[in-house]
């Protein structure tokens, strides 16, 4: 990467100044860097910062004769090999998606043809809010462009959730895991339980930990997928660099993935979704009175088979959990979900599956099978996403 010319943006937000430190990053790297400011950045951290750290001229309107008459913004946009955008604003991210080029750092994005990272950072209600998601999720469908984060966490404003901006060394190593299996990839995966309500007190679960797909979330971001991680309720922290979407219910975990879909390369379901809800919740908690009870259940939505159906599926990888017969099992999935890959996992041994830190699975595809034997989760999922990798450019390219 080393020796790469960046075009750093930068817009308004108190996260503005962590890209101070990002500008040293890059230049410590090798990079040239040029940064480009609007208006609100300005706001925030003076342009002379910038200048005195990337050692060039700090831009920050489209209509200044003096620095057109130096490098033009046509020019500045064919000189760039990468465009960062740190931080991302939502007015920002807004403008740029629907095509306005009513500055200079949004006609600069418009003008180039180079890779075009945003890294969002914003209050956590305006990050989750639908019209933003709806900005993010056009934005996320452009081959151009590639949404890194937001992180999760305490914010500025005393908030907690998600919407921090990326560190600057996770910044980096995003950049350098541009050249990684899955770089350009979007990937959205299941992971945990879903809790179906009986009543306001009690549900119907699994034992599911989350730990293996959150570990594949990981994998994924190092491979540089962008990851979308639907989660079940689990004890887990969100990884670092990867959106995370918390639902409770299989309905909900399907609504968060079908929002999640547009743009996505590859589907990864981990999670123990449950088969079966009770056909009614009840309203208040259900008093003991009778000697026995039963609770009527109806079959949820399978997520997975939902998205294999669709008329333009992304490459589709299930997981199965079986207690015996794994390979008939496995494969019988395989099959009538239509799915590109299945990894069984033997859920009787101790010690393995279910809410444990190690994993022991076979995986399957159309025409071929691989082992992988009891190892940590986390090491696992590694060699889980290469495999991933080489079976989805072997069908894409094929
Ligand atoms: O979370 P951990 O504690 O780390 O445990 C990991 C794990 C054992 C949960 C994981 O490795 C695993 O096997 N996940 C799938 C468990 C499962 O429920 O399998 P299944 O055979 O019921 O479902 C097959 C596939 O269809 C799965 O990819 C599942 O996500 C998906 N499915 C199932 C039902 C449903 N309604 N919707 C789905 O998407």
């Amino acid at each position: 990467m080393a020796g790469k010319r960046i075009l750093l943006g930068v817009t308004g937000g108190i996260a503005a100044y962590k890209s101070a430190e990002l500008v040293r990053l890059l230049k410590k790297a090798g990079h040239e860097v040029r940064v480009v400011m609007t208006r609100g950045a300005e706001a925030f951290v003076t342009p002379l910062t910038f200048q005195a750290l990337s050692g060039e001229p700090v831009r920050t309107s489209l209509l200044d004769p003096a620095a057109e008459a130096g490098m033009g913004h046509i020019e500045l946009a064919k000189w760039a090999d990468q465009v960062i955008v740190a931080p991302a604003s939502a007015d920002f991210m807004a403008r740029f998606s629907s095509g306005m080029a009513d500055d200079l750092l949004t006609t600069l994005c418009s003008a180039t043809t180079a890779p075009i990272a945003l890294v969002p950072a914003m209050n956590q209600a305006m990050w989750q809010n639908t019209r933003t998601q709806r900005v993010v999720s056009q934005l996320a469908a452009d081959s151009q462009v590639l949404i890194w984060g937001p992180d999760e966490g305490q914010q500025a404003c005393g908030d907690t959730g998600p919407g921090r901006m990326l560190e600057p060394e996770h910044i980096m190593a995003r950049l350098q895991s541009g050249k990684g299996p899955l770089a350009g990839c979007q990937l959205v995966l299941t992971a945990g339980p879903t809790r179906e309500p009986i009543d306001p007190v009690r549900y119907i679960s699994n034992h599911s930990s989350g730990k293996m797909g959150y570990a594949l979330a990981q994998a994924a971001r190092d491979a540089g997928a962008t990851v979308t991680l639907v989660s079940g309720p689990v004890a887990l922290a969100a990884p670092s660099g990867v959106q995370r979407v918390m639902v409770t219910t299989a309905e909900e975990m399907l609504a968060a993935v079908q929002q999640a879909l547009p743009g996505c390369d590859i589907f990864v379901a981990t999670a123990a979704v449950a088969d079966y809800r009770p056909a009614t919740a009840a309203g208040d908690k259900i008093k003991k009175t009778a000697e026995a009870m039963s609770v009527p259940l109806v079959r949820n939505p399978d997520v997975l088979a939902t998205v294999a159906a669709q008329p333009n599926p992304p490459f589709c990888v299930g997981f199965a959990a079986e207690t015996r017969d794994l390979a008939h099992y496995a494969q019988d999935k395989l099959s009538r979900k239509k799915l590109d890959m299945i990894v069984a996992n033997d859920v009787s041994v101790p010690g393995q599956g279910f809410n444990s830190d190690q994993n022991a699975v076979t995986v399957f595809w159309p025409g071929g099978q691989q082992p992988f034997p009891l190892c940590d989760k986390q090491q696992l999922a590694q060699a889980l996403v290469a495999l991933i990798a080489e079976r989805y450019y072997a069908k894409t390219t094929s």
